[in-house]
């Protein structure tokens, strides 16, 4: 297999080439934040919370959709990516309702730990407070649209783990909402299997299982990329 030699944070590291460079860092044990970037998933670059900045150009990457190149310089910590990364959380706290003190996932939310490890300790946007709908109608889990940041982890999960394609976005820009068959009721999603994988995928508390009061409910995003490292060996063999 191929490699490529690069520079992250001055350490000089060898990847396999097509790695890209969030892959490459955690395998050097160099952390970059993360939100619609899940291990086992293919990575869309939606949240932009993972931006590292290369050198030579001012222009952010996105880490986790960049491959890394030979030569390439990147640097994945500095003032101005600490603000970039405020900046982008507090932009998805203000865009929804996220209240944690009533949210199923209080203690085990992704954005939440993002917001205390970047110290968003208030946001400098307006609050838009949109009135959205808690789908309740399946039988075992529930949709709360307020807390959805549309990373779109149960999207992929259910479409590459799953293969059932129940969820997708529709619409576009602020107005975008997560939807599952033809814009229905999950209730009435004849696709949905029930498997709960976007459950899991899902990093705070939009996608949850009924009957877990917070902060009891249990997450696994390890579980995904667990399945997923199952069906790469399955193909394989
Ligand atoms: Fe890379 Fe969201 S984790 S853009």
């Amino acid at each position: 297999m191929k490699t490529v030699s690069a520079r992250i944070d001055g350490e000089l590291i060898t990847a396999q080439e097509g790695q890209t460079v969030l892959e490459a860092a955690r395998d050097h044990d160099k952390y970059i934040p993360t939100l619609c970037y899940l291990k086992g998933l293919s990575a869309t670059g939606a949240c932009r919370v993972c931006m590292v900045e290369l050198a030579g150009t001012d222009r952010l990457l996105a880490a986790c959709t960049t491959p890394l190149q030979e030569g390439m310089s990147i640097r994945t910590t500095s003032a101005k990516l600490e603000e970039y990364r405020k900046m982008a959380v507090e932009l998805l706290l203000v865009e929804r309702n996220h209240i944690c003190s009533v949210c199923a996932s209080n203690g085990r939310c992704e954005l939440q730990a993002l917001a205390q490890s970047l110290e968003v300790t208030h946001v400098r946007y307006p609050y838009n407070n949109p009135r959205l709908h808690v789908d309740m109608s399946h039988p075992r889990y529930v949709l709360d649209h307020n807390r959805c940041i549309l990373c779109t982890r149960c999207v992929r999960a259910c479409a590459e783990l799953e293969g059932a394609h129940v969820w997708e976005v529709s619409a576009r820009g602020i107005s975008s909402v997560l939807v599952s068959d033809m814009a229905d009721d999950w209730g009435n999603a004849r696709n949905c299997t029930g498997c709960g994988k976007c459950i899991q995928a899902c990093p705070t508390g939009a996608l949850v299982e009924k009957g877990f009061a917070f902060p009891s409910s249990e997450k696994s995003s390890e579980m995904i990329a667990r399945i997923s490292a199952t069906r790469t060996i399955a193909h394989h063999s």
